[in-house]
Parts: structure tokens; C-alpha cells; sequence
């Protein structure tokens, strides 16, 4: 059942080309025009009327959300705010009938997102499940579904089921400007160009994980790490230090890197590594300054960048490149390398990487 793969965790890394195909699939239009989501059930007079969105979620899905906040915002202009369901549910959120609540949710039956779904609803908000299980809880209560087809994920550590809500954010993020008006056709067009070229470009990166499994093999070796990315990088530093604290059980933090002179570089030592995330175009330059600040003081850098910038090379120990594509999509390539890094330090450390200590596939309790 693992299909010939060590671990389930790993399949599923490897299912993320046909993940992110079978999650566009009939949405993009043929026209390569527009999308296409027929399953969101809104006129566009109520798609005009949203005022606000919240983008409701744990763990990593909640991670999947904070970049669905810069997709929906970039794309829609609307404003968004993403926050973990068991903050929100008990903050008294200010929730009225011109807010789209936006739920995301793999299994679709974590108590706390499920509770802040029932929350909105209760404020006359409609609610929007991004989520992967059909006939799930959240599925079933939820005005509109955008389905992940990301097939079942067994692994505790998300993997395909995350990149797979990055592409449902994605066409959501489309569709919505397209109704809105707020981007013009051509753009619009450029990025389902772009998306379509995404599982291909995630199998070149797959094909390179002999030299993430050398770097996971050192940081194996240590107790604490970093990860520094800026905008969307950080966004995708969040979820690559939650993979790997769950399955290697090393510690790590995800640092906006500008905030690193604000108190944590105090933590930086000789050989500590640090994993920087530089894909982000018009930010790489202000982040390479902030390689500049750690390796000044002695740390060992990993860094991750876009194909083309490989003066990265210079500033850091050890550098790996994802295929170039638009600054928006990143993370959907950045996160794959992060995923492989975690399995194999997970792997070196002898650890039960499918199914790590203390944790559960699904979060039914609050
Ligand atoms: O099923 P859900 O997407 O609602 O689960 C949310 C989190 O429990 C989940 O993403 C968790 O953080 C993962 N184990 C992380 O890999």
C-alpha cells in the first residue's frame, strides 16, 4: 500500500505532481482563460458585498492559510486576516454577514476549525471549506466545498494535503478577481499558465532529493535550528520548521528575518544552521542581508532561491534552487525541499517518521 515507498510520508511527497493536477483538473478553464468553480455557490452581487475574509485553521493547514491571506489579497484586493481556530473561536471575532469565512481543514473533522465554522455561522457569515475529505464534517456544514483532491493522506505530517490547499487558494484567489474585476485578463491568464507548469516543476524537484537528504543528515546532527524567509518565504519558514519539530524532533523557529535583529539573533552561534528561504524576487536582496547578519556570526546557511539567482551561492554554505516561477507561486516549490529535509532528518534520527510521538492524524478533541 506504500506503493514500493519506505513511508507513507514519503508517497505522499511523491503524489504532490498529481496532486496539484487532480486539484486543478477540470477547474482550469480550456480556454486557459478563467476559472472554472462551479462548487462555490455564491452570485457574483454576494462575491461583490465581501467586505472582509477569515481564513480559519490549524497546524498546517493553518499555514496553507497564511498564504491563501497574500493570494486572496494580492489577487482580489480584499483584505484577509488568518488566524489558528482555537484563538479565533474564543476571541469574539468580529464576524458579520459581509465576511467570507474561509475554513481549511484536510480531514475536515478538527474540533476547533469545526467550532469556528459553527461560530461564523452562528454570525451570519458564509463559510468556505477548503478541504480534502469528502462527506466530512466540515464539508457537510459549510455553504460552499472546494474539494482537495489531494487522495487520502496517511502520514501524521501533512504534506500533499498543504500543497494541495495552496492550489485551491490559488483558483479561489482567481476566481475571485476575475469576478471582482480587480486584475486584468492577461494577468489573470499568466498565472493559470504559470500553475499548470507547477507539478512538472515540483518532479525536477523531486528528482534532486539525494542532495537535500546530505543536508538533512547534517542538521540530524543538531538540536536547534532556524528558518529566516521574508512575505510569502516566511510564510513557507513556518511550515518547514513545524514539519520538521513534528518528525525529527529537533527544535526549530521560524523567523521573519527582518525581526532577527530584535532579539533572536542573540541565539545565533558558530556552526548553528540556519535554513534561508530567498525566492521571494523584489525581497531577495533585504534577505540577503539578513544571511549576511547570521553567517556573520558563524552560522552554517542553507539557502533556498529561484533559479536565476545564483549569486545565493556566495552569501551562504549550501544552496538549492527551485524552478523559476511567478514570485505568488513559490510556495507550492519552496515547501518541497523543506518536506524532504524533514523526512531525512527524521530518517537519520531513527525516528517513527509516520507516525510521530504524541501526535494524532486527526485533531478531534479541543
Ligand atoms: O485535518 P486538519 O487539516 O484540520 O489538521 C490540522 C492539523 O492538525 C494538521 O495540519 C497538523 O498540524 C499536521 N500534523 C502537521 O503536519
Amino acid at each position: 500500500e506504500k506503493a514500493g515507498y519506505d513511508h507513507f510520508m514519503l508517497k505522499e511527497i511523491h503524489e504532490q505532481p498529481k496532486a496539484y493536477r487532480d486539484t486543478m483538473g477540470s477547474r482550469l478553464d480550456p480556454s486557459g482563460k478563467k476559472v472554472v468553480l462551479n462548487e462555490v455557490g455564491m452570485t457574483p452581487q454576494q462575491i461583490k458585498a465581501i467586505r472582509h475574509v477569515h481564513i480559519v485553521a490549524c497546524g498546517t493547514a493553518y499555514h496553507a492559510g497564511l498564504v491563501g491571506k497574500s493570494v486572496i489579497e494580492k489577487l482580489a484586493r480584499i483584505p484577509v486576516e488568518t488566524d489558528v481556530a482555537s484563538e479565533y473561536r474564543y476571541r469574539a471575532p468580529i464576524i458579520t454577514p459581509e465576511t467570507l469565512v474561509i475554513v481549511v481543514s484536510q480531514s475536515g473533522e478538527t474540533a476547533d476549525t469545526l467550532a469556528a465554522l459553527r461560530e461564523a455561522k452562528r454570525c451570519g457569515a458564509r463559510v468556505l471549506a477548503i478541504t480534502n475529505v469528502v462527506g466530512s464534517s466540515v464539508a457537510r456544514e459549510a455553504d460552499d466545498v472546494i474539494t482537495t483532491w489531494a487522495g487520502p493522506e496517511i502520514a501524521v505530517a501533512s504534506t500533499k494535503a498543504y500543497t494541495s490547499q495552496l492550489i485551491a487558494f490559488y483558483l479561489l484567489g482567481l476566481y475571485l478577481a476575475q469576478t471582482l474585476g480587480s486584475q486584468d485578463d492577461a494577468y489573470i491568464a499568466e498565472v493559470i499558465a504559470e500553475l499548470k507548469e507547477l507539478p512538472e516543476k515540483v518532479e525536477r524537484i523531486l528528482a534532486q532529493s539525494e542532495a537535500i537528504k546530505n543536508v538533512a543528515e547534517q542538521i540530524a546532527t543538531h538540536d536547534n535550528l532556524f528558518f529566516i524567509g521574508r512575505g510569502l518565504d516566511y510564510a513557507v519558514a513556518l511550515e518547514g520548521s513545524l514539519k520538521l519539530k513534528e518528525i525529527s524532533y529537533i527544535h526549530s523557529e521560524a523567523y521573519a528575518a527582518g525581526e532577527l535583529k530584535h532579539g533572536t539573533l542573540a541565539l545565533i552561534e558558530e556552526g548553528i544552521p540556519v535554513i534561508a528561504l530567498a525566492t521571494q524576487e523584489d525581497l531577495f536582496e533585504k534577505t540577503v542581508s539578513n544571511i549576511k547578519e547570521v553567517t556573520a556570526r558563524g552560522a552554517h546557511v542553507f539557502g533556498i532561491h529561484s533559479e536565476g539567482h545564483y549569486e545565493l551561492a556566495k552569501a551562504v554554505d549550501e544552496v538549492f534552487a527551485i524552478p523559476a516561477t511567478l514570485p505568488l507561486l513559490t510556495p507550492a516549490l519552496s515547501v518541497v525541499p523543506l518536506q524532504l529535509l524533514s523526512y531525512y532528518a527524521s530518517l537519520a534520527r531513527g525516528n517513527d517518521v509516520d507516525k510521530p510521538r504524541n501526535l494524532a492524524k486527526s485533531v478531534t478533541v479541543e
